[in-house]
């Protein structure tokens, strides 16, 4: 049995406190308890990655997330009921993901075709009109804006 293992340690955690005590100014400071200076406060609204959290209108989804020429289906915060939101550019429309025939969500769009996965319905992307059935209606609109980024409700 060697010296480490009579003391209970193991090679890997001498070594790492070896490397922690080079590594870091101050030696094993950085694993003590105290305060850093300038150390994180709760104050200030600020998050990790520097942006504000100002208060306003719930956010349905980032701009970033819906891919341009696209979609994707988001919770209307309304509601909690499925949007399928369409981009084309910086612009975002939203229909109710509802399929007015039976009431499955619709798949997000491909192009500028929005499609019900249960029975084949389809419908324009660009206004929601039904272009072939058995659905009789098209997807409602639900106004969205987008607004810092943010899709939101209009
Ligand atoms: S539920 Fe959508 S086509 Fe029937």
């Amino acid at each position: 049995m060697s010296s480490l293992e009579k003391t209970g340690l193991s090679r890997r955690s001498m070594l790492c406190g070896v490397l922690v005590a080079l590594a870091v100014p101050g030696g094993l400071a950085a694993c003590g308890s105290e305060p850093t200076p300038g150390g994180t406060g709760t104050t200030g609204g600020t998050t990790p990655g520097g942006g504000t959290t100002p208060a306003g209108p719930p956010i349905i989804a980032a701009l970033a997330d819906v891919p341009e020429g696209g979609g994707l289906i988001a919770g209307n915060p309304a509601n909690g009921k499925p949007l399928v939101l369409v981009r084309t550019g910086e612009t975002v429309k939203a229909f109710d993901a509802t399929c007015p025939h039976q009431g499955t969500a619709v798949s997000p769009p491909e192009g500028d075709v929005i499609t019900c996965p249960n029975h084949g319905s389809t419908f324009n992307a660009s206004d929601g009109a039904v272009t072939k059935g058995p659905a009789t209606k098209g997807l409602a609109e639900v106004p969205v804006k987008v607004e810092a980024g943010q899709v939101v409700p209009a």
